[in-house]
């Protein structure tokens, strides 16, 4: 039996898989570490933290799993998008990793929009100017933080840097290469006259690879900390939503799924590249070699519901820890006997500004209706609420853009939720299935990693062999004109306060 292993190197953590060929899991391991927010709207987190996560949940994983390594045929990367590593010429980090949710670079977003001029930017980089996107955070640390840009020899996306720690590669793949706005992404590789109109040298970049490529082999040292053996190929794996695509098996046209991780994203795949004119979806290069995908991103999806439990829900995470359940259990259990509409409650899950569809960086989370009869159950609704609200919105966008999203999967952390899975498939008016695999985008790269080695022809043969749906969540007839009630309400809000958070940064 052949085995391959999935890293995935998200926001709140790291989960490192190990698969046999069919898709099972062997064993499996996972790290946490901090996110920094040193000042409001700022997101940073600190490579370092990869590096030791990365190195300590391999290790893990092959010595749970009792495998013989050399029957390890391959490791994929997965992970957080558009994250900025910058190294030095002697290979050291200088900052800590500006990511995905920062939203410091508004001014950034509109040099790169006058650079490149906002169609152009469209045409090649299939998106507007985007805070999150790296081309501004790289701008941003030109511009006020010069001494370090000066000492930078290598930019590196946040699992690009782990894998130049496992194989001493500076090496990227179309998928999370999409997400830094200096690819042409019809053309699949950097833009010359990106780079040249934004005044970065391709020589700060890594080389490109379409996903299941091998684009280097694990070397002595990490093998000796690691456990795997020396020469172990690494492929180019994905961005954590082209590779949970592959994960739940959305490879072909047709497919979609919805996302709730610490983001949340309604992913649909193309065969053709498809550009909204308006830029509230992105198109990216999928995993699929020669195909794209459209995705609406939701900034705060999971993580609204996170930053609740966090700082108002101790004594439930308390007592969840004592029954040995998962802290979400028990929010679920509260959530689901209150009414659609939370009595009256809603909330704008905008806590770190928002993309699909609004593209600002200025909003911020909203409770909308509070009075003194709602408690906590209300909020926690409420909150699980507005994130599907804001997925219908994802939808919404594809659906003026013609692409159907009918065969839907949920995935993330809040897919295995079965209360939000309903809240989908009601607002969706479509069924919401799962997978019997809940690996997503470790799962995905694995089988990049299997499909780069040999083991199946193309990522298509790959995923028919293994992924199986499971639970289909049919959409609940009588629900459905509550909950457009509520949505019509929720769309009102933003375009009523989008000046007011505006007039907000200036305090
Ligand atoms: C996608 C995005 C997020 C991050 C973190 O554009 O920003 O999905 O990849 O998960």
């Amino acid at each position: 039996m052949a085995y391959v292993i999935g890293v995935d190197i998200g926001t709140s953590g790291t989960k490192t898989v190990l698969f046999s060929e069919d898709g099972a899991v062997v064993s499996s391991a996972k790290y946490e570490y901090p996110l920094y927010t040193p000042l409001n709207g700022y997101a940073e987190q600190d490579p370092e933290d990869w590096r030791t996560a990365v190195i300590t949940t391999i290790r893990e994983a092959i010595d749970e799993s009792g495998v013989d390594v050399n029957d390890i045929k391959g490791v994929g990367l997965s992970g957080q998008m558009h994250g900025l590593v910058m190294l030095d010429g002697d290979n050291k980090v200088l900052r800590k990793s500006i990511i995905w949710c920062d939203q410091r670079t508004a001014a950034e977003a509109d040099e790169i929009t006058k650079r490149v001029g906002h169609d152009k930017l469209i045409e090649i980089t299939a998106n507007p100017a985007i805070t999150g996107f790296t081309a501004a955070k790289i701008l941003w640390v030109r511009n006020n933080e010069p001494e370090i840009y000066e000492k930078c020899r290598h930019i590196l996306l946040p699992k690009d840097y782990i894998r130049f720690i496992l194989t001493g590669e500076y090496a990227t793949e179309v998928s999370d290469a999409s997400g830094m706005q200096l690819l042409d992404i019809p053309g699949r590789d950097w833009s010359d006259e990106v780079l040249k109109l934004l005044e970065i040298d391709k020589a700060l970049l890594p080389k490109v690879y379409e996903s299941p490529e091998i684009t280097g082999q694990i070397t002595k040292s990490v093998a000796e900390f690691t456990g795997l053996a020396e020469g172990t190929p690494v492929v180019g794996g994905a961005g954590d939503n082209a590779a949970a695509a592959v994960g739940t098996g959305v490879v072909e046209d047709g497919k979609a799924f919805t996302t709730i991780g610490s983001s949340g994203v309604v992913f649909a795949h193309t065969d053709k590249i498809s550009i909204d004119k308006g830029g509230r979806v992105h198109t990216f290069c999928c995993a699929v070699p020669g195909a794209w995908h459209v995705m609406g991103v939701t900034q705060s999806a999971g993580l609204s519901l996170k930053w609740f439990r966090d700082n108002f829900c101790w004594s439930e995470m308390e007592t969840a820890m004592m029954m040995g359940v998962d802290p979400y259990y028990l929010t679920d259990k509260s959530v689901g006997s209150v009414k659609i509409g939370s009595e009256g409650l809603l909330f704008l899950p905008y806590l770190n500004g928002e993309r699909t569809p609004h593209l600002d960086p200025n909003a911020r989370g909203v409770f909308f209706g509070l009075s003194s009869m709602h408690r906590k159950k209300h909020m926690l609704r409420a909150i699980m609420e507005g994130v599907a609200f804001s997925m219908r919105d994802c939808a919404e966008v594809m659906r003026e853009m013609g692409i159907d999203v009918c065969d839907m999967m949920a995935c993330g952390g809040g897919g295995t939720s079965p209360i939000w899975r309903q809240m989908l498939a009601d607002l969706y008016s479509c069924p919401v299935k799962t997978t019997l695999n809940k690996e997503g985008p470790a799962l995905g790269v694995a089988l990049l990693a299997a499909v780069g080695t040999g083991i199946y022809k193309s990522v298509p043969e790959a995923c028919n062999a293994v992924i199986k749906a499971e639970r289909v969540q049919e959409p609940i007839k009588e629900n459905i004109p509550d909950y457009e009630r509520v949505y019509k309400l929720y769309t009102s809000l933003y375009p009523i306060m989008k000046e007011s958070f505006k007039e907000l940064t200036k305090i």
